[in-house]
């Protein structure tokens, strides 16, 4: 025993320190002089990328965006997506260049505006590497030439030609071995589709097949039989309801389905098609025009894990009963259809046991929560808003889901106290309840049993009493909506004074969007109240406070949205006001403001909604009260947001508006 292990140790050693003595520094040099070369070829005429890539350096293996084989030296991955400048404008790809890379596998070149090849002195130069198994040149300006120049690569596996401007006849040829294609947004219709499809079927090993974002139509999908094919893409095209489904049912091997935004129409169909596909894992038919019931033989697709139905008109019953037989279903995405409650939830338990649940949908009433959710203890991701369920909170899900990131319960008609769990919840980073009628105080205890929270939404609810200064060790809290309201601020602590905003809020690490507005606040304003470096966001209007508006910001620049309206804020405007330069929307009316309005708002160039008025400013107010930027686009990029909506009133010319929209939750990447 102890002399075998002996005998084995031996050599490995051996050939670490060989290698380590003939290797030159981890970079094979004909290799280092041609990616220099790719780097100026991407930079031309003027470009600065990959700074790293140094003339001088000989260890190219460790530049920024190459993966070297650690025994080999030689460069095996080139991660060269979105590396060109955009104002360089078309980059024209010298195949030579690539020579070298014999051992290279995975190419990256997507949105770099390769616009094809320069001629070398006539000659046709292919790519030529006899190992690259994934190219991707997605997101460039090629034209259908790209085709013939895949020739020299004999072991691709995985090329990504999508969004390109291919058109009209494909003609695919590469090697057999294609087991991947993605050929998403190519523009091919009619005709050029079947010839497409015809030459698809020299490549028998395909498994993955992206068609998404083109122009097909259902009927030619008739012609589709791919019977190894284990994913298809088809999102984004306009297809026959009548008959895709039972198109795709011959494709048996199929894992993954995806229909996405395909125009469909009708009822799932109730036999023969969609539920023969008994290996599919995973169906996304989200945004379609689908109607009707779940047909019971969806309980066929007994290897689903995923199913997403979300934005269609199905009528899907609460308690997903249908789905009961799913052993194997983890995420049910089915919000936006026509939820409906059953007469009488049965007792059943379901085989899955879920990670996600998204079943949120306006005009729906469910009286209660389903009992199957009792059953579960797996859920991550829970969402039911806009569903009127009522009842209590239900601190019982947090409690039975111990891995529970977040809990979106907006616009639930839930009432009575807010309960918190029986024991603290590390893992919970987003909870909702807004709008609902929650009453009585937030529980002091509150941030003991989040710790983790990062999203804090109870804004439209009867809370009242104080702000819990538990809040503020919630280290990672980044968003705070405690608005619409009846706290007051008033606490039994000696902690704060009567009404007031408690100071500490200013110092929570992480915080970027607080919005205490609405409520009865009232006093001065904390002095260090933005001492907070990460602030971006502060809504205190509509409350009592007063004095005069005195606040450090530790980052000023950082400071997009100050709404102080509605108040009893008194005193000048303050001139550090310049200093906040990223400013969009500065609101300040309905206070007792006085002086001149200072001539440093000047500066503040980003501005795109500012209010003074209701004031006793004096100064050439009207000029300011929307700045010459259309500040529609600006509102745009704020569209997504999900529920609650920030809603600010500006004034021009005197006639008050109202501009209703959402602020600035979609930056947290909320659906
Ligand atoms: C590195 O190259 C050697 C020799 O070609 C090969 O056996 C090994 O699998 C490669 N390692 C990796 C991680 O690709
Ligand atoms: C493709 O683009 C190249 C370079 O822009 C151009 O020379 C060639 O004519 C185009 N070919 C086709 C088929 O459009
Ligand atoms: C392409 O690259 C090769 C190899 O570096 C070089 O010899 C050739 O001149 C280049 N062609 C053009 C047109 O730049
Ligand atoms: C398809 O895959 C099988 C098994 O991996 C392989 O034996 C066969 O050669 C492949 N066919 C082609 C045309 O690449
Ligand atoms: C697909 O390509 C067409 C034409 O090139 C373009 O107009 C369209 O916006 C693209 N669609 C998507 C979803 O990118
Ligand atoms: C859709 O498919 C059905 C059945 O194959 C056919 O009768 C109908 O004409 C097709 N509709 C369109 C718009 O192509
Ligand atoms: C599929 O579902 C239908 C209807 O529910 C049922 O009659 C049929 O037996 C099921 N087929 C299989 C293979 O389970
Ligand atoms: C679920 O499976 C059980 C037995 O495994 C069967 O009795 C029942 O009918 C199935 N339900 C549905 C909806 O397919
Ligand atoms: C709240 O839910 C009700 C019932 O689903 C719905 O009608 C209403 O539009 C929702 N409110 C908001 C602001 O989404
Ligand atoms: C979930 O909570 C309810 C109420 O406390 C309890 O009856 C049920 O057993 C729990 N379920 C699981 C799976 O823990
Ligand atoms: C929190 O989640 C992680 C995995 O996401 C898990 O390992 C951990 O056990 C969870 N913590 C608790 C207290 O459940
Ligand atoms: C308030 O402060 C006083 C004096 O510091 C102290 O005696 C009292 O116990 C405090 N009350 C509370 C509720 O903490």
């Amino acid at each position: 025993m102890g002399l075998s292990l002996h005998i084995s140790i031996v050599p490995a050693i051996m050939v670490v320190v060989s290698l380590q003595v003939w290797l030159p520094l981890g970079c094979v040099e004909e290799e280092r002089a041609a990616l220099l070369q790719l780097k100026d070829s991407l930079n031309y005429p003027n470009g600065k990328s990959l700074p790293s890539w140094r003339k001088g350096d000989a260890r190219c293996c460790d530049w920024e965006r190459i993966t070297c084989n650690s025994s080999t030296g030689r460069v095996t991955v080139l991660y060269l997506d979105s590396v060109r400048n955009g104002e360089l404008g078309d980059w024209y790809l010298n195949a030579s260049l690539f020579l070298p890379f014999q051992e290279l596998l995975w190419l990256y070149l997507w949105d770099n505006q390769i616009a094809g090849w320069v001629e070398n002195k006539g000659v046709y130069r292919p790519f030529k590497m006899r190992k690259l198994e994934y190219l991707d040149l997605s997101y460039n300006r090629l034209n259908n030439s790209i085709l013939s120049y895949m020739d020299g690569l004999s072991s691709l596996k995985t090329p990504d030609i999508s969004y390109n401007r291919l058109e009209g006849l494909i003609d695919l040829k590469g090697p057999t071995t294609l087991s991947t294609l993605y050929l998403n947004n190519i523009t091919v219709y009619g005709s050029s589709f079947q010839t497409l499809l015809q030459s698809l079927e020299a490549f028998p090993n395909l498994t993955t097949l992206g068609l998404g974002d083109n122009d097909l139509r259902g009927r030619v999908l008739g012609f589709l039989n791919l019977k190894n094919l284990e994913l298809l893409d088809l999102s984004g095209n306009t297809l026959n309801s009548s008959n895709i489904f039972q198109t795709i049912g011959t494709m048996t091997s199929l894992k993954t389905l995806t229909l996405w935004n395909c125009i469909l129409n009708g009822q799932l169909p109730t036999s023969q098609g969609l539920c023969d596909l008994n290996h599919l894992q995973e169906l996304d038919i989200i945004s379609n025009d689908l109607s009707g019931f779940l047909p019971p033989c969806l309980a066929n697709l007994t290897s689903l894990q995923q199913l997403y139905l979300s934005s269609n008109h199905l009528k899907i019953p609460m308690s997903l009963s249908p789905l009961y037989n799913l052993s194997k279903l983890k995420d049910f995405y089915g919000s936006n259809n026509k939820i409906y409650a059953e007469e009488d939830d049965h007792n059943l338990s379901p085989k899955f046991q879920l990670e996600s649940l998204y079943l949120s949908s306006r005009g729906q009433g469910a009286k209660a929560f389903s009992k199957f959710l009792y059953h579960q203890f797996n859920l991550q991701y829970l969402g039911l808003s806009n569903i009127q369920i009522k009842g209590e909170f239900p601190s019982w899900l947090i409690e039975n889901n111990t891995y529970l990131k977040s809990l979106y319960l907006e616009n639930c008609s839930l009432s009575g106290p807010f309960l918190l769990p029986r024991s603290s919840h590390v893992n919970l980073s987003i909870l909702s309840i807004s709008m609902n009628d929650f009453q009585g105080q937030i529980p002091a205890e509150i941030g003991a049993y989040f710790p983790g929270l990062e999203f804090l939404m109870m804004s439209d609810n009867g809370f009242d009493g104080s702000i819990p200064s538990s809040l503020g060790s919630m280290s990672s809290l980044q968003l705070l909506d405690l608005s619409n309201n009846v706290l007051t601020g008033i606490t039994h602590s000696n902690n704060s004074l009567q009404g007031q905003i408690p100071g500490w809020i200013g110092n929570m690490s992480s915080l970027e969007f607080l919005d205490l507005s609405a409520n009865n606040f009232s006093g001065p304003l904390p002095l260090r109240f933005g001492a907070s470096s990460k602030l971006r966001h502060v809504y205190l209007s509509r409350n009592k406070l007063q004095g005069p508006i005195a606040m450090e910001f530790l980052d000023s620049s950082r400071i997009v949205a100050l709404d102080l309206s509605y108040n009893d804020f008194t005193g000048r405007i303050p001139e550090w006001i310049e200093r906040l330069s990223n400013m969009n929307f500065l609101l300040l009316s309905h206070n007792n403001l006085e002086g001149e309005i200072p001539v440093q708002l000047y500066r503040l160039d980003q501005l795109t909604l500012i209010n003074l008025s209701h004031n006793y400013l004096s100064g050439n107010i009207l000029s300011w009260m929307i700045s010459t930027r259309p500040f529609q686009s600006i509102m745009t990029n704020y569209d997504s947001m999900s529920s609650s909506q920030q809603s600010f009133e500006f004034t021009t010319k005197n006639v008050p508006r109202l501009y209703s929209g959402s602020v600035i939750r979609s930056k947290f990447g909320f659906s």
